[in-house]
């Protein structure tokens, strides 16, 4: 793999040390922009992370019609013109995997969406079968068009139905959500994912006036409405930000209070690291991460969907574990291909073994820094959280993958007591 000129430099072996404000959380973030093309009004959305995933969904709603007005630092105002246009710039679209909640919203307030496929981190396939069944069963035709890259879906009448999800599918059940509040009739989503995310975009919707009932249940049911105004919603605080950041102490033997967090939705994350032998505590909106004088025992995780170990925090869970005493495992149950942090690690010196979907981490005493590539975003996470933890120098290269999801990462991390820079060479 070649390197980019731009990369982070990280000199690692320093304890994190300080307090934390955690940001709006981008897979919220993102599905709310997206719902933001069903209002016929004006909708504030205060506390949206300032990464380039945001801005690129803020970017395609300019593009089909809307005004944006930025009242402060991640506090964007879009105000519907005429009616958007039902067709996504296939350059915007494409850049970014959330673009396929377009598909959902432009449905659902236009009566058709042509959305280019979706890109986003390479961790295996990932198809929108359950997607694409959600909206045929509310009355949509769907034209896959291959060559263009493109899903086109129309509809004479979108009508209320019954769906039954055949896994856990927070897009899935998001965009059936988008499409089916303003269809005829009531919508009643089976085996529905119950990820926080999921309540979030549920009360926007409702806020705009959708009428969104068991949002954060297997059983959701949308009765149709005619219309969706405006509103003000505050993006909720980023999970897997937070558990970053968690994880980032816990590795580097630091004490870290974290601000702005919802304790609850981080349960299944403080449950792990406190059987590594690491001590959480929390409060309403505060979490503090204390791994003083602690080498972490190893562990076993596995993924699973909410309230489960969240996959999206799996790949920091084994760079923290690299250093662990004894020996972890880990499960990924979720996507078939979501180990690309094992080779970075293995060449920093940790001992992993993989075998299908299983991880096996032999805990080492130190990782060595070096050059490591971010494969995708939060495999990107997790070297530089390796990198902190290391002897020596690492450069972490392929910025871009972490961009997506993490503001002022390095900034932050600096603040935090963290030796590291940002550089072009
Ligand atoms: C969301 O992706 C997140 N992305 C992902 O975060 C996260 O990993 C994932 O949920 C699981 O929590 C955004 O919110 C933008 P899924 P999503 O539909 O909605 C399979 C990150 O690092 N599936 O819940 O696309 C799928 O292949 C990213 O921030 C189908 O087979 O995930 C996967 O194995 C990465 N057919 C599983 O279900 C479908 O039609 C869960 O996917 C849909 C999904």
């Amino acid at each position: 793999m070649s390197a980019t000129s731009e990369r982070i430099i990280i000199k690692g072996g320093k304890p994190m040390d300080g307090r934390i404000r955690i940001n709006g959380a981008k897979n919220s973030a993102v599905a709310l922009l997206a719902a933001v093309a069903l209002t016929e009004g004006s909708v504030l959305l205060e506390n949206l992370p300032q990464i380039s995933d945001v801005e690129c969904m803020a970017d395609i709603l300019q593009a089909i019609g809307f005004h944006l007005s930025v009242e402060g630092p991640g506090n964007y105002r879009f105000t519907a013109q005429d009616d958007p246009k039902s067709t996504t710039p296939d350059e915007l679209a494409k850049r970014m995997r959330a673009s396929y909640y377009f598909m959902g919203s432009l449905l659902g307030r236009l009566g058709e969406s042509c959305v280019a496929l979706p890109g986003g981190c390479d961790i295996g396939a990932r198809p929108v079968d359950q997607h694409l069944k959600a909206f045929r069963a509310i009355g949509a035709e769907v034209v896959e068009d291959m060559e263009g890259g493109r899903i086109s879906l129309k509809a004479q009448e979108l009508k209320g139905a019954t769906i039954f999800f055949d896994m856990n599918t927070v897009g899935a059940t998001i965009n059936a959500m988008l499409a089916a509040c303003r269809a005829q009739g009531v919508t009643v989503l089976e085996n529905a994912a119950r990820e926080p995310e999921v309540i979030e975009v549920a009360n926007f919707l409702n806020a705009m006036g959708a009428r969104v009932r068991g949002a954060g249940t297997e059983t959701i049911r949308i009765y149709g409405v005619k219309h969706l105004g405006g509103c003000t919603s505050t993006c909720i605080p980023d999970r897997i930000e937070a558990g970053t950041f968690m994880m980032a102490a816990a590795a580097t033997k630091g004490v870290l209070t974290l601000v702005n967090v919802i304790p609850e939705h981080l349960d299944a994350v403080s449950a792990k690291l406190g059987e590594a032998g690491i001590r959480v505590t929390h409060g309403l909106d505060w979490l503090k991460v204390d791994a003083q004088e602690t080498r972490p025992r190893g562990i076993m995780v596995k993924t699973l969907p909410y309230p489960g170990y969240p996959t999206d925090l799996q790949p920091q869970a084994m760079a923290f574990l690299c250093k662990a005493a004894g020996n972890s495992r880990i499960q990924e149950t979720i996507y078939e291909r979501r180990f690309g942090a094992s080779e970075g690690l293995v060449a920093m010196g940790a001992k992993i073994r993989i075998d299908g979907n299983n991880a096996f981490i032999e805990g080492v005493e130190s990782l060595t820094g070096c050059d490591v590539y971010a494969t995708d975003l939060r495999c990107g996470a997790s070297l530089l959280i390796a990198g902190l933890s290391a002897d020596g120098e690492t450069h972490l290269h392929n910025l871009h993958h972490i961009d997506r999801g993490y503001d002022r990462l390095v900034e932050r991390l600096t603040e935090l007591g963290m030796d590291l820079i940002r550089v072009t060479m």
